[in-house]
């Protein structure tokens, strides 16, 4: 069958919780991100790892998740920074454009917008996947969690013979499975009817959230180090290395720009919901619902519209003040900067300026 989403290996769904409705977990784990790991009890700053009853009292965990802190809890900080680093990026690859990947102050992180089964919700679920891999991968490297060291990955074939494998690198494949299963957990413990929308949802996600990791094992790279006197080069050492974040969320903005959308079928499974569209791979994101309409101001699902936001004038792309006040137009304010200029350098040793006023126009939507 053609049209089924092709995943190179099969989602087993566990359903060790069964908790119905009651299950829903307000909030994303994204809020790890958020408020860091420490919390505030009676007012003292606790650290959130170490004890038993802080795990369940994170908001945002769902059940899974809680019980993972638990066993790992010195996995915690990382996650949340993993998270952090995923939405500073998405807010950098965003910035430009109708949504802008913006947060609210509470537990959902993103606010409602985002339960909108969106192509900019793909992205999210990505993004911050793959956050949760770069972090774990990193700090497994550096010895800071007890359940992991460097990476033990095998010897690329295409080597060199003459260099040497086993530098400390990261340790990408234990970060891929612990942010499967953390990540993961929450979808899997939720309740729904086979073919629902709701099922089709926890589909979507599971599919973004493994893309997202694949992000990261996608972009690891092979760095060599010479040693030897005076830089000679006698001896090469050779280990595998994280690409830096901005390369991943790079690549998962080409693959939001790329993004296919799906339907789920009576049997349960996923399918490409125009069939002239090819099958997206487990690197691509899929998507259930067109995108709301982020021009305007909605509360009911969460948009913040775009009145205000800074555009360019004369260019034609998504920061362009045509596409971003969406045909609302603009207001244009004259401000003036300062900056060092004509700088000299005198002997010896310092460099004197001066402080130039620069006229510029900025402009924001109506
Ligand atoms: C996104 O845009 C809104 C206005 O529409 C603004 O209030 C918010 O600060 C922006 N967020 C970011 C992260 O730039
Ligand atoms: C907000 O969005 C919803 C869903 O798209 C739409 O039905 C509703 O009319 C919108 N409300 C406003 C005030 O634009
Ligand atoms: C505005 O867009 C133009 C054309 O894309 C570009 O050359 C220019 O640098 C942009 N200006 C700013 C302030 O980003």
């Amino acid at each position: 069958m053609r049209e089924d989403l092709l995943l190179p290996f099969p989602l087993v769904f566990f359903s060790f919780f069964h908790l119905g409705q009651a299950s829903f977990t307000p909030g994303s784990w994204l809020n790890l991100g958020m408020q860091g790991y420490q919390v505030l009890e009676n007012g003292v700053e606790v650290k959130a790892i170490g004890m038993q009853p802080v795990c369940t009292r994170i908001p945002g965990l769902s059940r899974g998740q809680a019980r993972l802190c638990q066993l790992y809890q010195d996995h915690m900080s990382h996650v949340g920074r993993g998270a952090r680093t995923g939405i500073s990026e998405c807010q950098h690859q965003f910035q430009y454009r109708r949504w802008n990947c913006s947060t609210v102050h509470d537990s959902s992180v993103f606010g409602p917008l985002l339960q909108i089964a969106s192509p900019e919700a793909a992205f999210a679920h990505a993004i911050a996947a793959s956050g949760v891999v770069h972090a774990v991968s990193r700090a497994c490297r550096d010895g800071e969690l007890s359940t992991c060291t460097c990476s033990r990955a095998r010897r690329p074939m295409d080597l060199n013979t003459d260099w040497i494998w086993g530098g400390c690198g990261d340790n990408i494949e234990y970060g891929y499975k612990f942010a499967q299963e953390f990540v993961d957990v929450r979808e899997k413990e939720k309740k729904h009817d086979k073919g629902s929308h709701e099922q089709g949802r926890v589909l979507m996600n599971l599919h973004n959230n493994e893309a997202g990791r694949r992000a990261v094992v996608k972009k690891t790279k092979v760095t060599c180090k010479c040693h030897g006197v005076s830089g000679s080069c006698s001896l090469i050492t050779c280990w595998q290395q994280l690409a830096s974040f901005r390369e991943i969320g790079d690549y998962l903005k080409d693959k939001y720009d790329g993004a296919t959308k799906v339907k789920v079928n009576r049997r349960g499974k996923l399918q490409v919901a125009d069939p002239t569209f090819s099958i997206p791979t487990a690197y691509d994101l899929v998507y259930m619902d067109d995108p709301p309409d982020y021009c305007h101001k909605n509360d009911t699902i969460g948009a913040f519209g775009t009145e205000g936001r800074g555009c360019n004038r004369t260019s034609l792309g998504t920061d362009g003040c045509d596409i971003l006040c969406c045909g609302r137009g603009y207001n244009t304010r004259q401000i003036y900067l300062e900056e060092r200029c004509k700088c000299k350098f005198h002997w010896c040793c310092y460099v004197e300026c001066k402080t130039c006023r620069r006229q510029v126009s900025i402009h924001t939507c109506k």
